[in-house]
């Protein structure tokens, strides 16, 4: 595939010129082993985990020097319990370390992977604003956990962490608080390789926040497209294919064409392959939407529901990292991923509520919301995807309906699914990764509600199951491939810091799709 028809645009162009250039941070930390406790190089701070215990004590979670007397007195006193994600900063007499940071982990019978990441990270976020750019981390010893899962706890943890958005922010201090350098103790260096990748997934979650973080006006449909230029820059295995508005017109794509009308930014359909498995007939389709800004349209949003919707390209931003991630880690796998890009915005061009468009599979769908865009831009790429690319099952992946707020809130994303064995599999990856999913169900009787007059389906019905319905207006489009859909808009920006994630973007999506595609290469 070559790039074909990719226009910049002069109206592109002005913007750059007033708004700030985007770049894409590269925030690294760098991760070393060390396996013994004599060799620990000099870090500004040194992590000591701890378990408590059951009756209302403390106990080390892994074996370290008894030169420390400085940690004894605040347990002595009482002042640290070592509850989940708990740290205590004190001042010790250690060589290496000016900070000695005490960790909770809670209580040894009940630590996951999960409960580590938690730990770690709300260790790295009680580091941030301080004088600290090495952190060594002295892996604890977990009786229920291998010694891979504990690398994959710690590690993860503290890279999600270590993220801080501050391209707006002139102060340099507030810019400088990530952690650059990160020792492993007693780790042996033969397990490096799963730290270094699991870094490298968190480095893709990053790289999907960012997008998703950064202005809709830079992140313009021309704008994310050339990221996935940069990435086919950085990985040979990566081949980007863009596909312009005349290009959009000639394959007769009514309903990204329709949704793009009232902006100023024309679309982009993005598809990106990766043949990682040349010997394996299967191929998964990522569909993200890409809503680089939701206004509503002409049912435009009120004040209040507007102010995020630079998030609505999250999906896209999803199925763009983890391409970035597979990549890197070589997985054995093929896939395609196609991502409808552009704006739902008011010019003079909206599409408009009571008409009729045409989509690319034929199909007439009558608008009665112009808010309900995300499955009208889905369903055009989801045909583009069977029609050219040959995928054996899909998944799509979209910030699709509010109503996952009020149904399952922020702890999972909707999962919806023709096929249970793909659904499982989700669910699977959504457990380790800690990017849960919960299943609802596709009743078909709910394909009534968007029973239309005089098209052949309508893109809205009423409140009533709002995402089930979202999913059924999809469902109509996959051609009985097996198929499944994920709704992160409840998941995938926030209004406050929850678990490893800072404010708003969560890069949610990147480690659920990078475990269940490598869990999938390993049953082939
Ligand atoms: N992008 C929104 C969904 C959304 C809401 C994402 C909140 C993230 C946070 C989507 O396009 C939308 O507007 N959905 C409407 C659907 C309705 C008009 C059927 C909604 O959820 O209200
Ligand atoms: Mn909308
Ligand atoms: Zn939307």
């Amino acid at each position: 595939l070559k790039i074909l028809g990719f226009v910049e645009t002069q109206y592109l162009q002005s913007l750059l010129t007033i708004h700030c250039t985007f770049t894409i941070a590269e925030v690294r930390m760098q991760f070393s082993a060390i396996e013994q406790w004599a060799e620990m190089p000099a870090a500004d701070l040194l992590i000591l985990p701890f378990y408590s215990t059951a009756d209302g004590a403390v106990s080390k979670a892994a074996n370290f020097g008894s030169e420390m007397t400085s940690i004894e007195v605040p347990i002595a006193a009482g002042d640290f319990t070592a509850s989940p994600g708990d740290m205590l900063i004190t001042y010790g007499s250690t060589p290496t370390a000016p900070r000695l940071g005490l960790l909770g982990l809670g209580p040894q019978e009940t630590l996951t992977v999960e409960s580590l990441r938690r730990a770690y990270a709300s260790a790295i976020a009680k580091s941030k604003g301080k004088k600290i750019k090495s952190v060594a981390f002295l892996l604890p010893t977990v009786a229920s956990l291998t010694p891979s899962d504990v690398v994959i706890g710690v590690v993860e943890g503290a890279m999600l962490a270590n993220y801080t958005f501050a391209t707006f922010k002139q102060q340099t201090a507030e810019r400088q608080t990530t952690i650059e350098q990160a020792f492993l103790v007693g780790m042996p260096p033969s397990m490096l390789p799963i730290a270094l990748k699991h870094a490298a997934i968190c480095e893709a979650v990053h790289f999907a926040r960012d997008l998703v973080n950064g202005n809709a006006d830079d992140i313009t449909p021309q704008q994310f497209a050339k990221a996935a230029l940069q990435l086919m820059d950085k990985f040979d295995s990566l081949k980007v294919r863009l596909l312009d508005r005349h290009e959009l017109i000639e394959l007769q794509m009514g309903l990204l064409l329709a949704v793009s009308r009232g902006s100023a930014n024309e679309p982009v359909l993005m598809v990106v392959e990766y043949n990682g498995n040349p010997s394996s007939q299967e191929r998964t389709a990522l569909i993200g939407k890409g809503v680089t800004y939701d206004t509503g349209g002409l049912n435009l949003k009120p004040t209040g529901s507007m102010e995020s919707m630079r998030c609505d390209m999250a999906g896209g931003a999803a199925v763009l990292a983890t391409l970035s991630a597979v990549a890197a880690l070589k997985l054995p796998v093929n896939i395609s991923a196609v991502v409808p890009l552009t704006e739902n915005a008011i010019g003079p061009g909206s599409y408009k509520p009571g008409d009729i468009y045409r989509s690319y599979a034929g199909k007439t769908v009558e608008i009665t919301n112009s808010d309900a865009e995300g499955r009208l831009i889905l369903a055009d790429a989801i045909t583009y995807a069977i029609r050219h690319l040959k995928p054996t099952r899909l998944i799509d992946i979209a910030t699709l309906t509010g109503a996952t707020e009020i149904s399952i809130g922020p702890e999972a994303s909707v999962l919806c699914a023709n096929n249970q064995p793909l659904a499982d599999a989700l669910f699977a990856a959504g457990e380790r990764s800690g990017e849960r999913v919960w299943q609802l169900p596709l009743y078909k009787e709910y394909r009534d509600n968007l029973k239309s007059d005089n098209a052949d389906i309508k893109n809205w019905g009423s409140r009533s199951a709002g995402s089930i319905v979202a999913a059924i207006f999809l469902q109509e489009f996959v051609e009985g491939l097996p198929w499944a859909h994920l709704d992160i808009a409840s998941t995938a920006f926030l209004n406050e810091a929850r678990r490893y994630h800072p404010k708003h973007a969560t890069g949610i999506g990147v480690r659920l799709l990078v475990d269940f595609l490598e869990a999938s290469a390993e049953r082939t």
